[in-house]
């Protein structure tokens, strides 16, 4: 259990270093119930990716994609968003996350209020046929392994980013610019391992912001601060510590970063 101490530390110090920038992962899920992809009981740890979830595989024989995916993404509404994603979107509604970047595609973010989102890897709501481009609405998608269009018989693709697949340009040239110009960059439940979301930490701290990340063991993000748990557990923690230290600052009549938080 992360002591208090620690966690107090970590409010202040992002609370000199605003503004702000969340970067998420598959971790933030996992008490969704939503496993992860390398953690123990990862998807990955069951199923090859370049098998799997790669695009030249989807092509060559997108019935695997879906033998595995499928299930999840006609179950899409039956997730609800953890007390990690509510603190998360509260921070924003408090004007204390000014944005937050996900590489999930389980639109939980969302689900939980967060309005200032970047998904770097795509969302599997929108789902749309290779061949006519129709658009469907997960979980409202035909029957079938791979699901095929009702209008032309084409296969079906979530608008998702798979291995080998480039990211949404848009995307991922906001999360860049979020990542340069905040002043701490919060990881969450990511190995930080998949590029370029893996360099988001880098850049951050090439601009000289802090990275504090939460989770259950350290990964590559280096981050100078780490609280080690679970996003569900500790970032509500952190988020009402860091109201406590906005307001203690407040009261100094000490400056904040860019965005000075509103409605605390
Ligand atoms: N709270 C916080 N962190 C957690 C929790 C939890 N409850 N449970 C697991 N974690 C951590 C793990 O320790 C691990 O570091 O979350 C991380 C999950 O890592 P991955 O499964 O690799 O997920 P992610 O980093 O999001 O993967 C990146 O890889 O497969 C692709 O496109 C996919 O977006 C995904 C990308």
């Amino acid at each position: 259990m992360v002591p208090a101490s620690l966690i107090e530390e970590a409010a202040r110090a992002i609370a000199a270093r605003l503004p702000l920038v969340a970067l998420t992962g598959a971790g933030i899920s996992v008490e969704s119930g939503i496993p992860p992809f390398r953690s123990p009981g990862g998807l990955w740890e069951k199923f090859d990716p370049a098998v799997y979830a790669s695009i030249e595989a989807f092509r060559r024989d997108p019935s695997k994609y879906w033998s595995i995916r499928g299930d999840f993404i006609r179950r899409l509404d039956d997730f609800i968003p953890n007390p990690g994603h509510i603190a998360l979107a509260e921070l924003e509604r408090a004007g204390l996350l000014r944005h937050l970047i996900t590489q999930n595609i389980d639109g939980l973010h969302q689900k939980a209020g967060s309005r200032s989102v970047t998904e770097l890897h795509g969302s599997l709501r929108e789902i749309f046929c290779l061949a006519c481009n129709r658009r469907y609405h997960a979980p409202h998608i035909p029957p079938g392994t791979p699901p095929r269009c009702d209008d032309c018989g084409g296969v079906l693709k979530p608008n998702t980013v798979l291995f080998g697949e480039a990211l949404p340009a848009e995307a991922l040239e906001r999360a860049i610019q979020e990542a340069a110009t905040c002043g701490c960059l919060l990881v969450v439940g990511t190995s930080a391992v998949v590029q370029p979301a893996a360099s988001l930490p880098r850049i951050a701290r090439g601009n000289g912001a802090l990275v504090v990340e939460v989770n259950l063991e350290r990964s590559p993000a280096g981050a100078e601060l780490f609280l080690e748990g679970a996003a569900g557990v500790i970032l509500p923690r952190l988020t009402d510590a860091l109201r406590g230290s906005i307001r203690l600052r407040q009261s100094k009549g000490t400056r904040h970063g860019e965005d000075p938080p509103r409605n605390l």
